[in-house]
């Protein structure tokens, strides 16, 4: 029987805090002790986007307090956790910085191990921790910094087979709700919008629809959205809820072809495998419930299982990290060392060349 194993999760990469406990029993089973999330949104709202310096500090104010409080609602101490698991990249350095660092004199002060984790890791395992999936499955990335269909063979071993030569979705939705005057982030906003609107109005593009490798791309939908609108401005309520739902509309479309392609290729690679084959989705895009129906479709029309892992999982969380650090422990991958930096960019897949303008904001992930 494995020992029972208790981490500590830390998630500083972008514009939430976090801090974690998960365990792992005896029997394998995995049960999160603690999940505790600050989300810096009312920080950055006013500026429409997340400023860098602004999310540094308030992750150095934030995340002692948050670890503390992640240990006392897991009811658990310091020495009774058997490793550390931080995010080091990719990111914000300023914030990587701030959790990295925190995580190394923890590991330090206590004697134990730290994992230096890859964040985009930790959305690519999740589903494991809450579905118990095993390899190899399909993860489809959408948030506001990336936009990545990504084969998940094994713990450390992920193949990207499409990304976003441009704009990530959410920032897709962000700026669409920006020039049309609705408040950040644009995603829910536009989602909203877009309940009274009319998806045949506008014929907004499907870049890269029709293509087939399985990259993305959003920056011409953002631009023929400006267009629309200032073709007949001053626009009107009626008016931006027919531009989201239309905007919508062209974006279900693009994923149907993009993620449809990819299915294929699943299948074609490889034989049918003893479980139905699955597509996890992650990342703040999620959340939008018609992105959310088309893959479930998609899938359904393929025979595949498509899992959502609930909304706080998807999202930035320390949980991840946590369980990312867990899984590595189970393989006998050795720890990471004390001077072990964090990194801005770091692809999960190390073989695939980045594309121009991909991930350019490398804020979010
Ligand atoms: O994963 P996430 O919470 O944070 C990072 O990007 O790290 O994703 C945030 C992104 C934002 O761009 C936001 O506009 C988008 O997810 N988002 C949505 C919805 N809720 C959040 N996009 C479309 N529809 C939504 N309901
Ligand atoms: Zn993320």
């Amino acid at each position: 029987m494995a020992p029972r194993l208790r981490i500590l999760g830390i998630e500083t990469s972008c514009d939430e805090t976090a801090a974690a406990v998960v365990e792992r029993g005896e029997n394998g089973g995995s049960t999160i002790l603690s999940d505790v999330v600050l989300s810096q949104l009312d920080e950055h709202s006013v500026y429409g986007g997340v400023v860098p310096e602004i999310a540094a500090r308030a992750h150095v104010e934030a995340l002692d307090t948050l670890i503390e409080e992640a240990l006392t609602r897991a009811n658990v101490s310091l020495a009774d956790i058997d490793a550390i698991a931080a995010t080091s990249g990719p990111g914000l350095i300023g914030g990587l910085l701030v959790g990295l660092m925190t995580g190394k004199a923890i590991a330090r002060a206590v004697n134990k191990p730290l994992y230096a984790i890859n964040h985009l890791e930790g959305h690519a395992l999740t589903a494991r921790l809450t579905d118990g999936l095993s390899f190899p499955y399909l993860m489809l990335l959408v948030s506001g910094g990336h936009t990545q269909l990504i084969l998940v063979r094994g713990v450390g071993v992920y193949e990207r087979w499409g990304t976003t030569i441009d704009d990530a979705l959410g920032e897709a939705f962000d700026k669409t709700a920006k020039l049309l005057g609705l408040p950040y982030p644009g995603g829910p906003a536009v989602e909203r919008a877009a309940r009274s609107g009319n998806p045949d109005r506008f014929d907004f593009p499907r870049p890269l629809v029709g293509e087939a490798r399985l990259d993305f791309s959003f920056s011409g939908l953002k631009t023929a959205v400006r267009q629309a609108a200032n073709s007949i401005a001053p626009v009107t309520e009626t008016d931006i809820a027919d531009i989201c739902a239309s905007f919508q509309r062209a974006i279900s479309r693009t994923l149907k072809d993009r993620i449809g392609r990819g299915l294929q290729r699943f299948k074609q690679e490889f034989p049918p495998l003893a479980e139905k084959p699955a597509l996890v989705v992650a990342g703040g895009v999620a959340a939008n419930l018609e992105v959310r129906g088309t893959l479930q479709a998609l899938c359904d029309g393929q025979g595949f299982r498509f899992i959502a892992p609930p909304l706080n999982l998807c999202t930035d969380n320390a949980v991840m990290i946590a369980w990312a650090g867990l899984e590595r422990m189970a393989t006998g991958a050795p720890p990471d060392d004390l001077d072990v930096q964090p990194r801005s960019r770091w692809p999960l897949d190390a073989a695939a060349a980045a594309l121009i303008g991909s991930g350019k904001r490398g804020a979010k992930a």
